[in-house]
C-alpha cells in the first residue's frame, strides 16, 4: 500500500535515476507527464508502471491529486512546471539547477510561500556518503575553524550536444554542483565573487568551458574554484578534488577516495608535528536522488524541512549567476538574492 502519490514531470535522461528510488520507497507514480508523449510512455513501459502518460500537467494534477511532483524537466521549464504544481497544492522536488534565472528562482520561492507548500531542489551530490562524512567532520571541528576551501575540476568532456553551444557550459551546467557542495561541506553562504571564464585554445566548445572563481563566503571563508570541461588527461573525479584548510589542520578529498585529514599535534618546529585525524564512518543510508527523495518523504511525515529547500538553495544558484556576471563585467560582484 503506497503512503504517497507523485506525478513525475519530464521523462528524459535523468528520469532513469528516479524511477527505481520511487519504487523502492513505495511512492505511487500516478502519472508521467512529458511534452513528448512517447517519452513518457517509454519510461512507463521500461519501469513497468501502472499509470497513464500525459502531456497536460494541469489536467494530470486535477485528476491525480498527487502529494508531490518530481520536476525532471529542462532548466528553462522548471519555473513554469514547479509554480503550476505549487499553485495546485502539491509539494515539489525538482532537479538542479533551481531555475534558468534568478528572477525565476525568486518567483518560485514566492509561489511556494503563497501556497504554503514545500519546494526542494535535488542537489544529488549532497547525498554521497563521503560528502556527508566531510560535512560532519568539518562541523565537528576536526580541522578547527575552516578558513580556505579549494576545488579543482578537470575533465575532457566531449558531449556533442547542446552543451557544446552554451555560452557558459561549465559554470551553468556543472559548477552548480561544486558551488552547492562548497556550501554544504562548510556550512557557509556566498557573499561575493571574482570570476573569469575562458575558452582554452583547441576547445571544442563554442562558449567558455573553463573558469577560475574566487568566492568570499560567510565566516571569512575563501572558496577558490578552478574548472574545465576542456582538459584532456589526468582527469579529476566528477565530484572534483577538494582541499579544506582549518585553523587546526587540513582535509583532502581526491578522486572519490575516502577523505584524509592531518591536524597539528604539537606547538614547536618549523612545520608543526602532525597526526592523522580520525574521521567518522559513512552512515548515509541512501545516496544521490534516493537520498534527496528520502528528505522529501521525511518532510511529509514529520514536517522537517529538507536541507535543499528553495529558500536555502537559491544561495547556490546565486553563485552561478554572480560568477557569470563577474566574468562578463571583469570585476568583483557582491552576491544578492
Ligand atoms: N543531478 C544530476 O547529476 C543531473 C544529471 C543530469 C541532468 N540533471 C538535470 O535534470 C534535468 C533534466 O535533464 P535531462 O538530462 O533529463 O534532460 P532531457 O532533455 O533528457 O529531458 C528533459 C525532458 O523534459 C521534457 N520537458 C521539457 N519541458 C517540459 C514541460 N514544460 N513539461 C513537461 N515535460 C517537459 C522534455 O520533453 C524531455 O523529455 C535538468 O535540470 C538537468 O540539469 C541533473
Amino acid at each position: 500500500m503506497s503512503e504517497y502519490r507523485a506525478v513525475v514531470v519530464g521523462a528524459g535522461g535523468i528520469s532513469d535515476a528516479w524511477f527505481n528510488p520511487l519504487k523502492e520507497e513505495k511512492v505511487q507514480v500516478a502519472a508521467v507527464v512529458d511534452l513528448n508523449l512517447e517519452r513518457a510512455q517509454g519510461q512507463i513501459a521500461k519501469y513497468q508502471l501502472d499509470c497513464p502518460a500525459q502531456t497536460d500537467l494541469r489536467a494530470a494534477l486535477r485528476k491525480m491529486r498527487p502529494d508531490f511532483i518530481v520536476d525532471l524537466t529542462v532548466p528553462e521549464a522548471h519555473c513554469a512546471v514547479t509554480c503550476t504544481a505549487l499553485r495546485a497544492g502539491c509539494h515539489v522536488i525538482g532537479e538542479k539547477p533551481m531555475a534558468a534565472t534568478m528572477a525565476q528562482a525568486r518567483s518560485m520561492i514566492r509561489a511556494a510561500d503563497k501556497a504554503g507548500r514545500l519546494y526542494m531542489v535535488s542537489q544529488s551530490r549532497r547525498w554521497y556518503p563521503l560528502h556527508d562524512v566531510i560535512r560532519r567532520s568539518v562541523a565537528a571541528g576536526v580541522i578547527g575553524t575552516v578558513t580556505t576551501v579549494n576545488c579543482d575540476f578537470y575533465i575532457g568532456a566531449h558531449f556533442g550536444g547542446f552543451r557544446d553551444q552554451m555560452p557558459s557550459p561549465l559554470i551553468l551546467d556543472m559548477a552548480i554542483h561544486h558551488f552547492d557542495l562548497a556550501r554544504a561541506l562548510t556550512g557557509t553562504d556566498p557573499l561575493a565573487v571574482y570570476a573569469r571564464q575562458f575558452n582554452p585554445a583547441g576547445s571544442w566548445y563554442a562558449g567558455e568551458a573553463a573558469a577560475s572563481c574566487i568566492f568570499e563566503m560567510t565566516n571569512n571563508v575563501q572558496f577558490t574554484y578552478r574548472g574545465s570541461w576542456c582538459s584532456e588527461g589526468c582527469h579529476t573525479s566528477w565530484n572534483g578534488n577538494w582541499r579544506i584548510v582549518g585553523t587546526a589542520g587540513s582535509l583532502l578529498y581526491e578522486n572519490d577516495q575516502p577523505p584524509v585529514a592531518q591536524v597539528v599535534a604539537g606547538d614547536s618546529g618549523f612545520n608543526r608535528p602532525l597526526r592523522n585525524a580520525e574521521l567518522p564512518a559513512p552512515t548515509l543510508p541512501h545516496s544521490t536522488m534516493h537520498g534527496a527523495l528520502c528528505e522529501m518523504l521525511d518532510f511529509l511525515r514529520t514536517g522537517r524541512r529538507p536541507q535543499t529547500e528553495c529558500h536555502d538553495n537559491i544561495h547556490s544558484l546565486a553563485m552561478v549567476f554572480a560568477a557569470i556576471d563577474s566574468s562578463r563585467k571583469g570585476r568583483r560582484i557582491t552576491i544578492r538574492l
